[in-house]
């Protein structure tokens, strides 16, 4: 598809001139002068104020070119790159993607952006937009500088670990950044047997077999878990040895218990709401703690879960308290672990609530009652 296809009618062309070089006559150049230097007195008395108090102390709301440098020493090559209160941009291996909630404040935000590219020495190809201000008319990604013919799949590194990233399957890229902190630390415990329910494309599922775990990744979406595969294979690891189970995440507990299954670790990442089959709808305020019940029998006496919801109102201590309550319900104790710090590249409050549990085996209420 070409750039004007993807960036719609409406979509301010002047935008392309701030971030497109060249082609431009003498005129055109200096009245860019004039219009840029206007413009950055604007956009630094705009921003000053926008930014959220992380991730940078030095740049508020930058990430700095030492964290940049920090995260490819760890093998990470996608990573919030400028976060606001009217948006953000994330850096995904040689592309950008810029999610912002209106054209007036994202003019500014481009010409900042071009002022520090120098500065924050990345060798970028692309520059994507998702339209937060056009949701309901569009769910695309609009390519708004680098060549449109370019794939549009693309590979970013996180932990070392490669992920395929998409910019033409909607909103979603098919990777959330805010999860690197749990997937590490799933990594890190060396599970031998993950449950991953709701597993999307399957990035906590490839974090536990990087370990060495033994996967089973549950999705409603086929193709998805398509995509899923996809990324063990981009690390090596060969599906085939693994489970990619299309099926709604609450009928899956008796197929499993069928065959005797049983998990040490389990990711418990569902959608706020979503439609199911045969008008089997999913709200996690009224489904978690019946979806918790039936995954509580495959779980290993000493098992680690990890809960996460983007749901609003809820906080971490929610995520327990119904964990809890499905929990002694099913006779059976957790403990919760100590919350893991947000990612640095993020500010505080922001992604998913998220809780890690263990389920303590010597705490199982009926041996202590
Ligand atoms: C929030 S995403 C999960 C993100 C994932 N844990 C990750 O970090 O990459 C929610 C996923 O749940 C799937 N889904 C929605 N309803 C479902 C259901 N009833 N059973 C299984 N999967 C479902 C969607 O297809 C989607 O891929």
């Amino acid at each position: 598809m070409g750039l004007d296809a993807r960036r719609g009618e409406d979509f301010p062309p002047e935008l392309y001139d701030d971030i497109l070089r060249g082609g431009r006559t003498k005129a055109q150049r200096s009245r860019r002068v004039h219009f840029a230097n206007r413009r950055r007195t604007l956009v630094r008395r705009r921003l000053v104020s926008a930014p959220l108090s992380r991730p940078s102390e030095a740049e508020p709301g930058w990430v700095g070119p030492e964290q940049i440098a920090a995260l490819v020493a760890t093998g990470t090559t996608m990573h919030r790159l400028f976060s606001g209160r009217d948006g953000w941009i994330e850096r995904l291996g040689r592309d950008l993607l810029i999610s912002w909630n209106s054209p007036e404040t994202l003019r500014s935000l481009l010409s900042e952006l071009e002022g520090r590219r120098s500065q924050l020495a990345l060798s970028i190809d692309r520059i994507f937009l998702r339209k937060r201000w056009e949701r309901r008319e569009s769910s695309e990604l609009a390519l708004v500088s680098g060549s449109p013919v370019l794939p549009m799949a693309t590979t970013a590194k996180e932990n070392g670990l490669s992920f395929r990233l998409r910019f033409d399957a909607g909103e979603s890229i098919g990777f959330f950044l805010d999860q690197r902190e749990n997937r590490a630390f799933l990594r890190k415990s060396k599970p031998t047997r993950l449950l991953n329910l709701f597993a999307y494309t399957c990035s906590f599922g490839v974090a536990a077999a990087a370990a060495g775990a033994r996967t089973w990744n549950v999705d409603l979406s086929p193709r998805i878990l398509e995509w899923g595969k996809e990324n063990y294979r981009l690390n090596s690891i060969d599906p085939a040895g693994h489970w990619f189970l299309a099926r709604d995440a609450r009928a899956v507990f008796l197929y499993l218990s069928r065959r005797k299954a049983r998990f040490d670790a389990c990711v418990i990442d569902p959608p706020t709401y979503a439609h199911g089959r045969r008008g089997l709808d999913f709200s996690l305020p009224r489904d978690l703690g019946s979806l918790m019940e039936g995954l509580l029998p495959l779980c290993e006496p000493d098992a680690l879960l990890l809960l996460s919801t983007n749901y609003q109102p809820w906080r971490p201590a929610d995520l327990f308290r119904e964990a809890t309550r499905a929990c002694h319900r099913a006779g059976v104790k957790v403990e919760p672990l100590a919350p893991l710090p947000c990612p640095k590249d993020l500010p505080e409050g922001t992604g998913p609530a998220t809780r890690w549990l263990r389920i303590d085996p010597s705490l199982h209420i009926s041996q202590s009652s």
